[in-house]
Parts: C-alpha cells; sequence; structure tokens
C-alpha cells in the first residue's frame, strides 16, 4: 500500500479580472486585519447557539487557544486586557484565538424569555465540540477563568484527546457542600446578585478598596443589560458537580495545566486543593502577590511570561521567539531550577513583586510561584 506523505500545499490565489498584484495584495491585508479585529460567528448546539469571536489566522499544526470566560464578564471583560497586552503579542501572533462568549453573555444579546432552561456548566461543555467542528480545529489550548476554568476542564475530561494544554485561573473542582449554600444563601438575604458575582470577582480587600477597577467592573455588572442572563450562568456555577478529580485515578487531567491564582483571592483554597488533585508531572501553580480576584486584569504582564514559559514547555515558543529580556532570565532560572530538580518532582520557587519573572520548568514539575 502506499504510504501518505505530507505535502505542503500552497494556497493560488488568482486574480480577480484586472486586478492588479498590488490590489490584490491590498485586499489580502485588508481580510487580515479585519481578522484581527476579531470574527464573530455564532452556532446552533443541542443546547442553544453559542456566540464565539475568532482573531488572527489558523497556523498549520498548531492548535487553537480558546478563552472561556467567568460569571458577570464576556470575553472582552475578561481577556482584553491579556490579550492585547504588548508582550503577549509575541506569542499570540503564533495561534488562532477563539474566544468563547456563554450563551447570552456575547455584547447585545437579548434578554432570555422567562422560565428559559439556562445550560449547565456540563452542558456548557459539551457545547465545544459544535464550535471546534464548526471552525475545523482538531486540538486546543483552553484558557479558563471561574466558570470558564470549570467548563474547559470538564470539557477536557470528556475529550482529552483534543485538549494540549490547560491555563486555569481560579477553578474550583468541587460542588458546593451544603456549609457553601448555606453561606450563599445568608448572602442573597442581604446581597444583590450583582455584588454576590463581584464578590466571586474580586477580594473583599479590593471591594473596599474601590480601585479605578472595581469601579469600572462594578458599573459593568450593576448596570449590565442582561443581567438576568448573568444569574443564571451564575446559578449554573453555583450547581455545578464536582469533577472528581483524582491524583493517579481515572479522571484527572492529562494535558499540561497550568494553575493559576492571586494569593489575596477569594478561591485560592480551592486552587490549591485542585493542585493537590493533579498530577504533579503535568502541572505548574503560579500563585500570584499583588494581583487580587483577576489576575489577567491586573498582572497581565506577568501572567504573559508565565504562559509563555507553559507554552515553551510544551514546545511551542522556541527561545529565539522569545525578547532578549526572557531570554535571560530563562538561561538563570534554568540552572536555579536544575539544581532544585533532583530534591522534589513539587517545586516551591518564589520571586520578588518587582521582576514578574517565572521559572522555565519542563513539564514534570509542580512550580508554586510567589510573585
Ligand atoms: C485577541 O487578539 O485574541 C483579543 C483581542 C481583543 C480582545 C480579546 C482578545
Amino acid at each position: 500500500m502506499a504510504e501518505l506523505q505530507e505535502v505542503q500545499i500552497t494556497e493560488e490565489k488568482p486574480l480577480l479580472p484586472g486586478q492588479t498584484p498590488e490590489a490584490a495584495k491590498e485586499a489580502e491585508l485588508a481580510a487580515r486585519i479585519l481578522l484581527d479585529q476579531g470574527q464573530t460567528h455564532s452556532v446552533e448546539t443541542p443546547y442553544g447557539s453559542v456566540t464565539f469571536t475568532v482573531y488572527g489566522t489558523p497556523k498549520p499544526k498548531r492548535p487553537a487557544i480558546l478563552t472561556y470566560h467567568d460569571v458577570g464578564l464576556n470575553y472582552k471583560s475578561c481577556f482584553q486586557s491579556l490579550f492585547q497586552f504588548g508582550d503577549m503579542q509575541e506569542i499570540i501572533q503564533n495561534f488562532v484565538r477563539v474566544h468563547v462568549d456563554a450563551p447570552g453573555m456575547e455584547e447585545g444579546a437579548p434578554v432570555f424569555p422567562l422560565g428559559y432552561q439556562y445550560p449547565s456548566l456540563d452542558q456548557l461543555a459539551d457545547m465545544i465540540p459544535c464550535i471546534l467542528q464548526y471552525l475545523n480545529f482538531s486540538a486546543i489550548i483552553g484558557v479558563g477563568v471561574g466558570a470558564g476554568a470549570y467548563v474547559l476542564s470538564r470539557y477536557a475530561l470528556t475529550h482529552p484527546d483534543t485538549v494540549e494544554g490547560l491555563v486555569l485561573i481560579n477553578i474550583d473542582p468541587n460542588a458546593k457542600g451544603w456549609m457553601d449554600w448555606a453561606a450563599h444563601k445568608l448572602t442573597g438575604l442581604t446581597s444583590s446578585i450583582s455584588e454576590m458575582i463581584l464578590g466571586h470577582l474580586f477580594s473583599q480587600e479590593e471591594l473596599s478598596g474601590n480601585s479605578e477597577l472595581i469601579q469600572k467592573y462594578r458599573n459593568i455588572i450593576t448596570h449590565a443589560p442582561n443581567l438576568d442572563n448573568i444569574e443564571l450562568y451564575w446559578n449554573s456555577y453555583n450547581n455545578r458537580r464536582d469533577l472528581n478529580l483524582e491524583r493517579g485515578g481515572a479522571v484527572t487531567l492529562k494535558c499540561p495545566v497550568m494553575l493559576v491564582v492571586g494569593d489575596q483571592a477569594p478561591h485560592e483554597d480551592a486552587v490549591v486543593e485542585c493542585n493537590s488533585k493533579l498530577d504533579p508531572t503535568q502541572t505548574s501553580f503560579l500563585k500570584m502577590a499583588d494581583s487580587g480576584g483577576q489576575p489577567q486584569l491586573t498582572q497581565p504582564g506577568k501572567l504573559t511570561e508565565a504562559f509563555k514559559y507553559f507554552l515553551q514547555g510544551m514546545g511551542y515558543m522556541a527561545s529565539s521567539c522569545m525578547t532578549r529580556l526572557s531570554r535571560s532570565r530563562t538561561a538563570s532560572l534554568t540552572s536555579a531550577a536544575s539544581i532544585d530538580g533532583n530534591r522534589s518532582r513539587s517545586r516551591t520557587l518564589s520571586q520578588s513583586s518587582e521582576s514578574g519573572t517565572l521559572p522555565s520548568g519542563p513539564p514534570g514539575h509542580t512550580m508554586e510561584v510567589s510573585c
């Protein structure tokens, strides 16, 4: 039988009648600029329609970066600060990005009719194959925050072969226990939905500090025209099932995972516990100082650098792609890490607030990094 051979196909773009090569180039550039501004699509799924926005052009043999936002946010309010951060461009130019908006969270989304059955988080995860099929993508690197991190983890558990890596910020893999429910019900008696969601996103210290960022997000959530939809996503989050992760057990994430949490974040304990349930040879744990509840908003620089090392560990970012600064930092940290490497699989590495440096860890080390 003839062997299959990999062939390089170069796309031939015929000129339109009367079109000069210069005009064709300009049209192509315009199309590319349009792609870089993001193209929004919707697909029908068994659980209703879902909207997502695609940036960049697909790169052969590269997974797409697929993001999933937290409750109270949409892809822009959750990820724009990170993905438009200067140093991030060096990374994302190598990947197509698919930013999913949970149903009813997209800009201008109409309010669902009364009695609408909002999908559970498991069902939100089950919508992802429809998105990938529509785009004809076979593999992703997932980046999720809070409820979005849970959705992507659930997807990774059910479709392990399509997930090359996961960045999980503020993940809580456990279902609410009865104590959590009691506390939730009590808070609900005195607080509005928007205040409860703000308490999920930010630490009490941040909320009482009332910085410009907090004012901005308080304003966004309190005045959201789709607040009723947000409440439905919030309810699905609170009704999530336990992911039942078990280190060494049947239910575990198989891909490299970077867990991220702020050291003052409301979900710190949950992320620490999640770390204890994952395979230490596949997991990096990044605990960020001075980042509050939403490190992707407050510390995009540190997170970008950590993401770069995470991708490098997966073999995607050759050091030649890195800035000179990052390269020199990696060199010094790699030698430091190798001293530590013999001691234990699970490493704790610290760094100062200013440096923002992160160790380049080969997959196979759990790193707790206090930035
Ligand atoms: C991106 O380039 O992936 C991006 C741009 C704007 C908002 C969010 C993401």
